[in-house]
C-alpha cells in the first residue's frame, strides 16, 4: 500500500475553472454549490483530486487571478460555508482538493493596496508593493520601459511621481517579497486553507516572486536578452525564491498528511524547473513540455525521458498536462497544421485554416491515454474529458480576457478555452445553469454534452472514465521501460506489473505487442494499431 502522504505522486488532478463549471443559481456564473452538485460526476470520472482555480473575492480583471482577499470566497460564487460543504462532499467521494494561490500580485482592490495608495511615498504601506520614482523632474515617465504580460507598460503612475510595478494587468500590483509582513501573511493564508481541509496548493507564477530591482534598472531589451552575466534573470527564476518555498514547506510538513504544492513556473529549462519541485520546496512543478510539443513521436519520447530523469533527480514525480485555462485546448491544437501561429489563427476566428476536428480529437484522445500511462501525475482541464474544442469565434464584445484590451485588440486571449461546460444537450446554457452562460457556448456543444456522451459507449467521456478506472487498477510503482526496436513514429513502453502503452503517431498501422488489449483510444482492426491511436495492453500469462 503506498504511503498516503505520497498520494500526489501519481494522482490524476482535474482542474476546475469555477466560473465556467456549473452555475447553481442561474446568474450565468459558475459557483461553489454548482461544483458540490457535480461531485458525483467527478467521482464517476475517477479523478483523485480537484485543482480549483481562484475563487476569492475579485473584480475579475484577470479571471480571478486578481485577488482582493486571500482568506474569503467571492460572494458572486459562494460563501466560506459553501466552500466547507464542497470540501466535505469531495472528501466523502474520496477526492482531494488543491487550491490556487496567487502570491506574485494582489488585486488593486486588496486592502493593502488601498492603504498603499492612501499612504505617502516611502511609507511601510507602500513597501508591501514595488513602488519606484518615475524618470524625469517630476517622475512623469515610467521607471523603466518594461512591458507587462498582457501588453502595455509594466508600471502605472499614482499621481505623486511614484509608479507601481505590475507584471500582469494594472489591476494586479506586484507584491514586494523582501517585506517580512508579506511573507508572514501568506503563511497565514496557507494555514487558513490547510486548516479548512485543503490538501495542496497550486502556486501561480511561482518563479516571479523575487526580483532584483537594484538600480539602474535594466531595459526590456536587456531582460529579453534572457540570462544576464551572472546567469540569472533579474525578474524571474531567481535562486532566492526558493527560500520562500522552504518556509512554506516547513508549514506544509506540520500537517498530517503533509500538504502538497505544485509550482506554475514557466522557466526556461527543465533543469531549473526541477528546483521548484524539490522535497524541501514545493514538491512538484508543472511540466508544460508535452503541451508545447508537436504531435511527434521523437519529440514526445525526448520530453518523457528528460522529465522522468529530472523528476527522479529532484526526488519528485513528473507532471503531465496538455490543456489548462491559459492555452488553446489540445483537441484544437492537434487539429491544426504543425507550427501554426495560434494567436493569429484565433484573430481570424479559427476560420483559416479550418481545423480538422476529427483528426484533432483522435490525436487528443491518443495523447491523453499516453500521458495517463506514464509514471507521475496527470493534470486534466475541465471539458477535455468531453473532447471540447477551443471556441475560436467568440463574439468580440463577449471577450473578458485582459489581453484583448491591453493588446489594443490585436490578441484575443484565453476566453476560448474558458467557455462553460455543456451538461445537457438543450436548455439556455446546455445545463450549465438555468440562464445564459457568462460566455456564449456554440451550438456544437449540444453534441458534446455530458448527457449525450453518457449515453454513448464510444464517447470521449466514456474513454476517460475507463482509462481512469484501469489506471487505478494497473498503476503500481513509478518505473518505465522503453520497448526495443520500435518504429520511429511509435512510442511504446512497459510499466511495472507488465502493462504496456503503445502510441502510433504515424499513418501506417503498427503491429501490436503481445498481450490483452485493455483499452484503446480508437477502434482497433486486424490486430494492428491504426495511426493516431494509443492502446494499453496487459500480459496474458
Ligand atoms: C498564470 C495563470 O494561470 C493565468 O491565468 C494568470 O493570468 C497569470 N498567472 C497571472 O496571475
Ligand atoms: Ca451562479
Amino acid at each position: 500500500m503506498p504511503d498516503p502522504a505520497e498520494w500526489w505522486r501519481q494522482a490524476v488532478v482535474y482542474q476546475i475553472y469555477p466560473r465556467s463549471f456549473a452555475d447553481s443559481n442561474g446568474d450565468g456564473i459558475g459557483d461553489l454549490p454548482g461544483i458540490t452538485s457535480r461531485v458525483e460526476y467527478l467521482r464517476q470520472l475517477g479523478v483523485d483530486a480537484v485543482w480549483l482555480s481562484p475563487f476569492y473575492p475579485s473584480a475579475l480583471a484577470d479571471g480571478g487571478y486578481d485577488v482582493d482577499d486571500y482568506r474569503d470566497v467571492d460572494p458572486k460564487i459562494g460563501t466560506l460555508a459553501q466552500f466547507d460543504e464542497m470540501v466535505t462532499a469531495l472528501k466523502a467521494a474520496g477526492i482531494r482538493l488543491i487550491v490556487d494561490i496567487v502570491p506574485n500580485h494582489t488585486s488593486n482592490r486588496h486592502e493593502w493596496f488601498r492603504a498603499a495608495l492612501a499612504a505617502a511615498p516611502g511609507s511601510p504601506e507602500r513597501d508591501r508593493y514595488v513602488f519606484r520614482r518615475g524618470e524625469g523632474p517630476n517622475g512623469e515617465r515610467p521607471p523603466s520601459d518594461w512591458t507587462a504580460q498582457f501588453g502595455g507598460s509594466a508600471w502605472e503612475p499614482v499621481g505623486d511621481g511614484q509608479w507601481y510595478l505590475h507584471m500582469f494587468a494594472p489591476e494586479q500590483p506586484d507584491l514586494n517579497w523582501e517585506n517580512r509582513e508579506v511573507r508572514d501573511d501568506f503563511l497565514k493564508t496557507l494555514a487558513f486553507w490547510a486548516d479548512r481541509g485543503v490538501d495542496g496548493f497550486r502556486v501561480d507564477v511561482a518563479n516571479a516572486l523575487v526580483k532584483d530591482l537594484t538600480p539602474p534598472l535594466p531595459s526590456q531589451a536587456e531582460l529579453d536578452a534572457d540570462d544576464l552575466p551572472d546567469g540569472v534573470h533579474r525578474l524571474l527564476d531567481r535562486d532566492e525564491v526558493h527560500d520562500i518555498y522552504k518556509e512554506w514547506r516547513e508549514l506544509f510538513d506540520r500537517y498530517d498528511p503533509p500538504r502538497t504544492a505544485v509550482a506554475e513556473a514557466w522557466v526556461r529549462s527543465a533543469h531549473r524547473r526541477a528546483r521548484y519541485a524539490s522535497p524541501d520546496g514545493l514538491g512538484q512543478a508543472f511540466n508544460f513540455d508535452l503541451l508545447l510539443a508537436e504531435w511527434d513521436a521523437t519529440e514526445f519520447r525526448k520530453v518523457i525521458e528528460e522529465n522522468l530523469a529530472l523528476a527522479a533527480s529532484a526526488a519528485t514525480s513528473s507532471t503531465w498536462v496538455f490543456s489548462n485555462h491559459d492555452v488553446v485546448r489540445h483537441a484544437t491544437r492537434y487539429a491544426l497544421p504543425t507550427g501554426i501561429d495560434l494567436k493569429a489563427w484565433l484573430m481570424g476566428d479559427g476560420a483559416t485554416p479550418p481545423p480538422d476536428v476529427e483528426r484533432g480529437l483522435r490525436r487528443a484522445r491518443a495523447a491523453t491515454l499516453l500521458a495517463l500511462a506514464l509514471p507521475g501525475s496527470t493534470y486534466l482541464y475541465q471539458g477535455e474529458e468531453l473532447g471540447l474544442p477551443e471556441v475560436a469565434d467568440l463574439p468580440r464584445e463577449a471577450l473578458q480576457d485582459p489581453t484583448w484590451i491591453r493588446s489594443g485588440h490585436t490578441e484575443k486571449g484565453r476566453d476560448g478555452c474558458r467557455v462553460p461546460l455543456p451538461w445537457t444537450s438543450s436548455g439556455p446554457s446546455f445545463g450549465f445553469g438555468t440562464g445564459p452562460a457568462h460566455l456564449p457556448q456554440p451550438a456544437g456543444f449540444a453534441e458534446l454534452s455530458v448527457e449525450r456522451q453518457e449515453a454513448d459507449d464510444t464517447s470521449t467521456l466514456a474513454l476517460y472514465r475507463r482509462a481512469l478506472a484501469q489506471r487505478r487498477r494497473l498503476q503500481t510503482a513509478e518505473g518505465l521501460e522503453w520497448a526495443a526496436d520500435t518504429r520511429d513514429d511509435v512510442v511504446e513502453f512497459r510499466r511495472p506489473g507488465g502493462w504496456t502503452c503503445i502510441t502510433n503517431f504515424g499513418d501506417a498501422p503498427a503491429p501490436l505487442p503481445r498481450g490483452r488489449v485493455v483499452l484503446s483510444s480508437a477502434p482497433l482492426s486486424g490486430g494492428t494499431l491504426p495511426g493516431d491511436t494509443t492502446a494499453w495492453l496487459e500480459p496474458t500469462d
